[in-house]
């Protein structure tokens, strides 16, 4: 594992050491666990276990430059558990900003639903996806928390954090369009969540391509939906529905989306489409900037108004300007 992995493994040593955000504590907080940075080569204890975190300590990280922590767990599994926590215990506190919460619940998550993306047939990947919708739905019954999400947008680009966006939004929109069941939103939050999972299953050159794609690699790209479904098939921990959403997200009420162009598609696929091109449009990629909001907002309604449900794209809209 590399330091890109979050675990580093040190010369000759059986312990492993893993990111922590730098963000995870406060001015009077006690740091409960030994906390380490990576500077020239090596791991250097920056604060001790049982100690409480200060404005000094703040100061000191700022001038160091550290971008992240380093903790030493036995396991990935113990490393997930104690980000898991940690964000819990966070999002629970009524004193903690929104926007402190938006920051670490992003930071928590984008190591552990990096590793949902680039290997998701592996075992823990869908204990994992559910951890941060479950957490994710806390989040989102915040006041401002939507807008604290879509603040993040530009802040690191790719699959998994497009996913996470695209979850967040989804479970914001179907919640202010009257979904109550906290069985159903997770269900929608985990088939948003997944719901690129396919391209997992295509080659990075076709993904990755600079330029237009060719009449045969748009054909694979565009079976992404199916090569989704097939992997959560094999996974009988993730909703019936959440798969339905990861087979329709690309369709569309005028029956011109992929993968078969049909119109009778379910409520939260509708939901999961609009949050996708949204989060898409305000994403800046290789080759384009990204739009602001509103603008985003504005192009969806003058040129892809037909393609949406108009109730849904309406919702959405609203939610986003209060
Ligand atoms: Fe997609
Ligand atoms: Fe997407």
């Amino acid at each position: 594992m590399g330091v890109e992995n979050s675990a580093l493994q040190t010369e000759g040593g059986k312990e492993e050491y893993y990111k922590v955000p730098i963000d995870l504590y406060r001015d009077s907080e006690i740091v409960e666990i030994d906390l380490y940075l990576y500077y020239q080569g090596q791991y250097i204890l920056c604060k001790t276990k049982g100690v409480k975190w200060s404005l000094e300590d703040d100061a000191r990280m700022k001038n160091f430059g550290a971008v992240t922590f380093f903790v030493k767990f036995k396991s990935p599994a113990e490393h997930s558990q104690f980000l898991d926590e940690k964000l819990k215990n966070l999002l629970e506190r009524p004193n903690v900003s929104v926007e402190r919460k938006a920051s670490v619940l992003f930071d928590v998550s984008e190591p552990i639903l990096s590793k949902v993306y680039s290997s998701p047939k592996a075992a823990e990947t869908m204990k994992n996806a559910q951890g941060y919708v479950k957490n994710c739905i806390k989040f989102m019954n915040e006041k401002g928390s939507l807008g604290e999400m879509v603040k993040l947008a530009n802040r690191n680009l790719n699959e998994h954090t497009h996913a996470l966006h695209v979850s967040a939004y989804s479970i914001a929109l179907a919640k202010r369009m009257g979904a109550q069941s906290y069985e159903d939103i997770f269900a929608l939050g985990m088939g948003a969540l997944l719901h690129d999972i396919g391209k997992s299953d295509i080659d990075a050159k076709i993904l990755k391509k600079p330029g237009e794609l060719d009449d045969n690699e748009w054909m694979v790209v565009r079976r992404h939906p199916e090569f989704g479904y097939n992997i959560l098939e094999q996974r009988p921990e993730v909703p019936k529905v959440s798969r339905r959403i990861v087979m329709e997200h690309h369709e569309r009420v005028n029956g011109r989306g992929y993968p078969k162009g049909i119109k009778n598609i379910h409520h939260f696929s509708k939901v999961v489409g609009i949050a996708d091109v949204f989060n898409a449009l305000t994403c800046e990629t290789e080759y384009s900037k990204p739009m602001s909001p509103y603008d985003a907002l504005k192009f969806m309604v003058t040129h892809l108004s037909l393609e949406f449900d108009k109730n849904l794209l309406a919702g959405f809209i609203e939610m986003l300007s209060e």
